[in-house]
């Protein structure tokens, strides 16, 4: 059986709520990758949006298992400006070459997940699978459980633990 690492980036909550909720359903534990300096507030704001448009390496913080003593890597993080929130770019670039599975869940306002998961899908060695986009208010409301659990039986299947009827690698968020 894989060993699976969920790994995740989250500055104002929604991540962290979505890979909690993944972990307690599948009891795959998790890893944090945080800040070094707080980006509360309009600075905050900017300083997300500079690292992203000028593509900075940013410090961060790494708080779980070692990534490659696993097999599967699920990712969880925000889209920022289009692109996969900088400090789980950074972290994902300095685990590089990322030998293990990847899959990933990005987190967003209204859109750019499949951008961030486009990203991540060059830096590992194969396109990761599944893709789940999620929109903020469906991870608040609780919304989000169903496709968090249809997530992981995708994962279950692709590690032979579990058949499930075959569904497309990404997952779109539902619809309003
Ligand atoms: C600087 C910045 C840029 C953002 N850009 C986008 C975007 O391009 N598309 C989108 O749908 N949401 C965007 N968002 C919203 C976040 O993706 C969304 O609030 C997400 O749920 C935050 O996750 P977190 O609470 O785990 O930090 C942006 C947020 C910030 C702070």
């Amino acid at each position: 059986m894989e060993k699976i690492l969920i790994v995740y980036y989250s500055r104002t909550g929604t991540a962290r709520q979505a890979a909690q909720a993944l972990a307690a359903h599948t009891g795959w534990p998790l890893a944090e990758v945080s800040d070094l300096s707080s980006r509360a507030g309009l600075r905050g704001d900017a300083r997300c949006v500079l690292d992203i448009l000028l593509q900075r390496h940013v410090g961060y913080r790494y708080a779980g298992p070692a990534v490659d003593e696993c097999q599967r890597l699920v990712i969880v993080a925000p889209i920022w400006v289009g692109h996969l929130a900088a400090p789980m770019r950074s972290f994902l670039r300095d685990s590089m070459p990322l030998c293990c599975k990847t899959s990933v869940i990005c987190v967003m306002a209204r859109q750019g997940a499949f951008k961030g998961a486009e990203e991540i899908a060059r830096l590992a060695t194969e396109p990761p699978s599944p893709v789940l986009a999620l929109r903020q208010g469906d991870v608040a409301s609780g919304a989000a459980l169903q496709d968090l659990r249809a997530f992981a039986e995708q994962v279950d299947a692709a590690n032979g633990r579990a058949v499930v009827a075959q569904r497309p690698a990404w997952l779109s968020p539902r619809e309003a």
